[in-house]
């Protein structure tokens, strides 16, 4: 680690912990702090459960019971890139099992998993707002309907290399 990185990492943390104590002054809520480290970070690191932990005088442990209880939480960063799987009705009666399965062949992880080299995170959700192209799904702010298992191994290999279209709504 360069001395740059050392000194840029002392003082996130150090905004950090100056965030955390107005916040505690503010509402004095484990929750309220544990929703803090995630806004700053993304998810809630371990140095930031154990800062957290010395800080309200409560186990780590028992931080993490919380953390784990709570599925607004997570304790890994998210991937590069969020694909939303829709399993809405719509969607459902499309073939959206389908869709989810070659998915997940395709990355090698299930819903709510992010793949090994962080590029992907696997999300399922109610409904895009969007049935009349189902089955559907989003990547970040992407909207993919239609989908055929051609079409989605195509947009996932675009992805993987930095080279995606946009919006893809046509058929097949
Ligand atoms: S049910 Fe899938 S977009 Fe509405």
């Amino acid at each position: 680690m360069t001395d740059i990185s050392i000194r840029e990492d002392k003082k996130e943390i150090l905004n950090f912990k100056i965030d955390l104590i107005n916040k505690r002054h503010q509402e004095g809520s484990l929750i309220t702090l544990l929703q803090s480290a995630q806004d700053s970070y993304g998810y809630v690191p371990e140095k930031v459960i154990h800062y957290i932990s010395e800080l309200v005088g409560i186990p780590s442990s028992e931080i993490y019971g919380v953390l784990t209880f709570y599925s607004q939480f997570r304790l890994k960063p998210m991937g590069k890139n969020i694909i939303r799987i829709c399993e809405g009705t719509a969607c459902h009666v499309n073939g959206a099992k389908t869709v989810l399965s070659v998915l997940q062949d395709e990355l090698g992880i299930s819903v709510d998993e992010t793949t090994d080299d962080g590029l992907f995170t696997l999300q399922s959700v109610a409904c895009l707002g969007c049935c009349s192209l189902a089955p559907v799904m989003m990547i970040n702010q992407e909207t993919h309907g239609n989908l055929t298992t051609e079409k989605i191994k195509k947009v996932i290999k675009s992805y993987k290399s930095n080279q995606h279209a946009g919006v893809t709504n046509e058929k097949n």
